[in-house]
């Protein structure tokens, strides 16, 4: 969620934020005001930030200077990207509880906020051990195994998938974390959070909270390593407070991905054959074999693997979900 900063939201952040608006800045320190496109989402942020939709997922990202987002974005997919010195981001991200479970986090309705924090920890610090890395800028095809190892519960030690410059950002070392917080809005509501290290990537801290029934909110600060101090925690937190949403758990469907139209007739397609093609890439068989899903839950899959980078046009894509349903 928020670049949920699930291991390869680091790299897509840095490519799919698109610029919203250039927000004026009114110099008077009066904190200014995010509105999403369909203005279902409204937040305060600082004055002298700037701020731009979370294309990937539902929600926005900000910053403390829009070089912080040049930066980047400037990063290329090879590139581990580090938060530059001074620099601050603020990712916030909707979720559903179905939002949690695309994504393979047991998150349940009726958890309490620090259940719902601890699955996403759990979850973002003991990454896949079959992810693969190695794949180089843009012919992910050829990508070798990552030379993986447990993550194990310790996350002290948590060095995971040694991944070098994974194209989708799998080289990030196992990020440790610390202990599960609450803090008391002024409405009332109460929020959990934690601080992260990302070993030389950056210092941060997930709050989550609800800002609706059944929808939550991943809140993710982070900064440049040790730079992550509690002035800019407390900032995030009046920022989390800011945050309301008027839409429902449908509106934070991620728009469809786009797919090359094709004249192919999907039945006449080797849809365990695509699998094998173009769906190792960036993991294993096997953890797509690891799944059973319905149509519902195999489209969305899919979608979301279109939208990470999978290679299929409409016919292809049709043939794997097809072939997906009717073995998975
Ligand atoms: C560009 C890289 C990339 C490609 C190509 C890719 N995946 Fe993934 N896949 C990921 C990442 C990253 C995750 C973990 C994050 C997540 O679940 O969204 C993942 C997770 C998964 C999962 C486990 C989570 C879940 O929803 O069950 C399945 C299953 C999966 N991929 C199936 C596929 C299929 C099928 C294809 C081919 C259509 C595919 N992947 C192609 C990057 C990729």
């Amino acid at each position: 969620m928020a670049r949920m900063r699930l291991l390869i939201v680091v790299a897509l952040v840095a490519v799919l934020v698109v610029p919203l608006v250039a927000l004026a800045q009114d110099g008077e320190g009066e904190p200014q005001t995010y509105t999403s496109p369909d203005s279902f989402l409204t937040l305060s942020f600082p004055a002298e930030w700037v701020a731009q939709e979370n294309e990937f997922l539902y929600g926005a990202v900000l910053a403390n200077s829009q070089e912080v987002f040049d930066t980047m974005e400037a990063a290329t997919e090879e590139e581990m990207v580090a938060v530059p010195s001074g620099g601050v981001i603020v990712d916030i991200t909707l979720a559903s509880v179905d939002t949690f479970q695309s994504f393979g986090m047991e998150v349940e309705a009726g958890m309490s906020v620090e259940e719902v924090l601890d699955t996403f920890l759990t979850f973002i610090s003991t990454p896949p051990e079959d992810m693969m890395g190695g794949a180089e800028g843009e012919d992910m095809g050829e990508g070798e195994m990552a030379a993986t190892e447990e993550a194990g519960m310790d996350m002290g030690e948590g060095e995971m998938a040694a991944t070098e410059e994974a194209g989708m950002d799998m080289g990030m070392e196992a990020p440790v974390v610390g202990e599960i917080q609450t803090v008391e809005f002024e409405d009332g509501r109460v929020a959990a959070w934690a601080p992260v290290e990302y070993p030389n990537a950056s210092s941060d801290a997930y709050l989550v909270f609800e800002v609706g029934d059944g929808i939550y909110s991943v809140v993710n600060v982070y900064a440049a390593p040790g730079e992550l101090t509690q002035d800019l925690i407390d900032t995030t937190i009046q920022v989390a407070q800011s945050i309301q949403f008027t839409g429902t758990a449908d509106d934070l469907a991620l728009p469809e991905p786009e797919v090359e139209e094709s004249e192919v007739d999907p039945t006449t397609l080797d849809g365990d054959a695509l699998v094998n093609e173009r769906c190792t890439v960036c993991h294993t068989r096997e953890r797509i074999d690891a799944q059973d899903k319905d149509e519902a839950g195999w489209t969305a899959t899919v979608d979301r693997m279109i939208s990470y980078g999978a290679d299929l046009d409409s016919a292809e894509r049709q043939a794997v979900i097809d072939y997906l349903v009717a073995t998975h």
